[in-house]
């Protein structure tokens, strides 16, 4: 298998091969998904509620992400690795932007950088793809703005939804992002954005028409108890690791581990 490369996107868009992107949070999860095929890691800031326990992604700072992210930098062999900024890394101006992204690559060793918004932060995008770093935009649900958009809704709808929505994607488009994440739209306007752009898409909860799929990986693997509508199982790993964790006690318990084999005699 080749190493995914910047270019690969676009071309994976005109020839119809849909891109399959995966959160990854750490190194031996990048290991698991490089192997199993995925294009992209996404070392998204979905860290702070699903793998630190808070209680969004708000209070999440770049400089926590960070180990994080060089973590699936070194697991990943083949896979193309994004980090996002988190919420109050880039908003205040394109130079903050520039500064937040820079960090991340040069600490991290990430790929390419992902943050949310359309128009509003366009001059943001500009300015980290003319600094030289790769950048896949967010748009539709956006959860750093959670607040400002009156909870987890579905985007994309009412009489200009679908309009807004290509208009920001075209902005993103225009400053130079490779790819846009659209999160929880309608499945029409993800195909109206799909249509409208050059450069790929890729959805979760925005239906079958965009040019790639994401999941964060623990709705994917099926740890944890939190089960969008959106989301799918593909396993349970949740369960496999309660099952093994229960079995080693078990044996602890009974002094059946460890065993002659797993003894050091002399
Ligand atoms: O942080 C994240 O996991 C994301 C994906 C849901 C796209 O941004
Ligand atoms: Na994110």
């Amino acid at each position: 298998r080749k190493k995914v490369r910047i270019h690969h996107f676009k071309e994976m868009k005109q020839r119809g091969e849909k891109i399959a992107m995966l959160t990854a949070y750490d190194f031996p999860t990048a290991r698991a998904f490089d192997a199993g095929g995925a294009d992209i890691l996404l070392v998204g800031d979905s860290l702070g509620d699903n793998m630190l326990g808070m209680e969004s992604t708000v209070p999440l700072e770049l400089d926590e992400m960070i180990p994080f992210a060089r973590a699936v930098v070194r697991g990943a062999e083949h896979a193309f690795v994004v980090a996002d900024l988190p919420f109050g890394a880039y908003e205040v101006s394109p130079e903050q932007a520039v500064e937040s992204s820079i960090r991340m690559v040069k600490l991290s060793g990430a790929h390419a950088i992902k943050f949310e918004g359309g128009r509003r932060i366009a001059r943001q995008v500009k300015a980290v793809t003319d600094a030289g770093i790769p950048f896949c935009g967010h748009l539709g649900f956006t959860p750093q703005s959670e607040t400002a958009l009156g909870g987890r809704r579905i985007q994309g709808r009412g009489e200009h939804g679908i309009e807004e929505l290509v208009a920001d994607a075209l902005a993103l488009q225009e400053a130079g992002a490779f790819a846009v994440v659209l999160e929880m739209v309608i499945a029409p306007a993800a195909k109206a954005v799909t249509e409208a752009l050059d450069i790929p898409t890729i959805g979760i909860g925005a239906g079958p028409d965009t040019d790639g799929q994401v999941l964060v990986w623990l709705d994917m693997a099926g740890v944890g108890d939190w089960h969008p509508r959106f989301s799918k199982q593909f396993g349970a790993v949740g369960q496999a690791m309660t099952d093994a964790a229960a079995a080693y006690v078990g044996e602890v318990k009974d002094v059946a581990f460890p065993a002659a084999e797993h003894t050091f005699e002399s």
